[in-house]
């Protein structure tokens, strides 16, 4: 009886002690759901990372109600074949299509009365850092003014809960690594970076005002199938199966935290469903690489050798990319999957049918 109560007595002070010495975040949560059967709200879903997103939500039951203006920033036929792709899988009719640009607030304002969604995951915006130096207004009007009209609208239709798309590079040149989302960060190398740091702040008013939650996340260089044509995967990928040469920025010692989409999108789905306050979360792998070894990962997979030009690192960018994602995983169960070597084995195997066998 006495060693039952001792044994019973441990592991109760073992339970207490994991308890507190495992990372507390603070946050109070209002909700968590399973599948949600939500009317999801989701801008930029004809692109890359929107149109996975896209794809599980339905999947899942939800309703999708996907807001893009098929900016031409990379080729609008790959999103239209996004568009295509997710219309093919949505057996029950649950998704329609507004080719809207979320800098229209009237539009943004109809389709709102018209679809009455319960949450809003926005993931639109111009994307890439070189391009913001050259043309800042145009991510300040995108990303910025956006933005605030998406929060507007949430705030207008008494929306319960808004995701939004932030990025890695609010982070800056800092060389404290991991990066945390308690990091200070005012010190954005870019225009682009600048404008997804001031989204934060603005969403963070928002629901200081007006009391929805938010969640805001920043991903870490998303790779994989219907890639960034803009972005070093997919440029390197295509370079190396073409044997045309590959411009590398540096001497190829530049670290990224390289993440997997389905693991991003893992990550965006359980941010819809678990809804706290206001949360920032890095979604990220958490174990970056090298460039050089990258370079040397896809000509493994596509048994090519590369042709490597080094040139000048480009203006904006920043040395080195690691996320810390204790939080994401205390908070939102979220835990990357697919290795480095099994994504790029994947998204290849999507190349060879798109670009390979399908020619294009
Ligand atoms: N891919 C990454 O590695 C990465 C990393 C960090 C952050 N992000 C962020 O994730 C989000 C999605 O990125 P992605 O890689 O899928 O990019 P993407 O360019 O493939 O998708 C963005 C989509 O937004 C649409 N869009 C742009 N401006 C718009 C506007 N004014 N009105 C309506 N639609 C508009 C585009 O047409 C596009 O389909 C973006 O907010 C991006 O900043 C991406």
């Amino acid at each position: 009886m006495i060693r039952t109560r001792y044994y019973l007595l441990s592991i109760i002070v073992l339970l207490a002690y994991a308890f507190y010495t495992m990372p507390h975040f603070g946050a109070h949560q209002l909700e968590v759901q399973g599948s949600s059967n939500e009317k999801i709200l989701l801008t930029g879903g004809a692109g890359f990372i929107g149109s996975h997103v896209a794809e599980a939500l339905l999947d899942r039951g939800d309703r999708v109600i996907i807001v893009d203006n098929l900016s031409d920033y990379y080729d609008p036929e790959l999103k239209r074949r996004n568009l295509e792709n997710i219309a093919h899988q949505d057996k029950n009719h649950h998704v329609c299509f507004y080719r809207t640009d979320i800098t229209d607030l009237e539009s943004l304002r109809a389709i709102f009365e018209n679809e009455q969604p319960t949450i809003v995951c926005h993931l639109a915006a111009c994307a890439g850092i070189s391009p913001s130096i050259k043309d800042p207004e145009l991510y300040i009007k995108n990303n910025i003014l956006g933005t605030f009209n998406l929060l507007e609208m949430t705030r207008t239709f008494g929306i319960k809960h808004f995701v939004f798309a932030s990025s890695s590079s609010v982070y800056g040149a800092s060389n404290k690594i991991p990066f945390e989302e308690c990091d200070i960060v005012d010190k954005p190398c870019s225009p682009y970076a600048a404008t997804k740091r001031a989204c934060e702040l603005l969403a963070y008013t928002y629901h200081h005002l007006y009391r929805f939650s938010c969640n805001g996340l920043r991903f870490f260089t998303v790779y994989g199938p219907r890639g960034r044509p803009d972005m070093a995967p997919f440029k390197f990928m295509d370079a190396i199966y073409k044997g045309v040469p590959i411009n590398q920025h540096g001497d190829g010692s530049s670290m990224r935290d390289y993440t997997y989409i389905d693991d991003i999108v893992d990550g965006v789905v359980k941010a819809i469903d678990h809804r706290f306050s206001f949360e920032i979360f890095n979604l990220g792998r958490g174990e970056p690489v090298s460039l050089k070894d990258f370079v040397k990962l896809i000509e493994m997979v596509v048994h090519k050798d590369a042709h490597i030009i080094e040139i000048e690192n480009q203006a904006g960018d920043v040395y080195a990319t690691h996320a810390s994602i204790n939080k994401a995983k205390v908070m939102l169960g979220f835990e990357p999957k697919i290795s480095l070597y099994e994504g790029i084995k994947c998204m290849y195997q999507w190349y060879a049918n798109e670009y390979i066998c399908g020619k294009k």
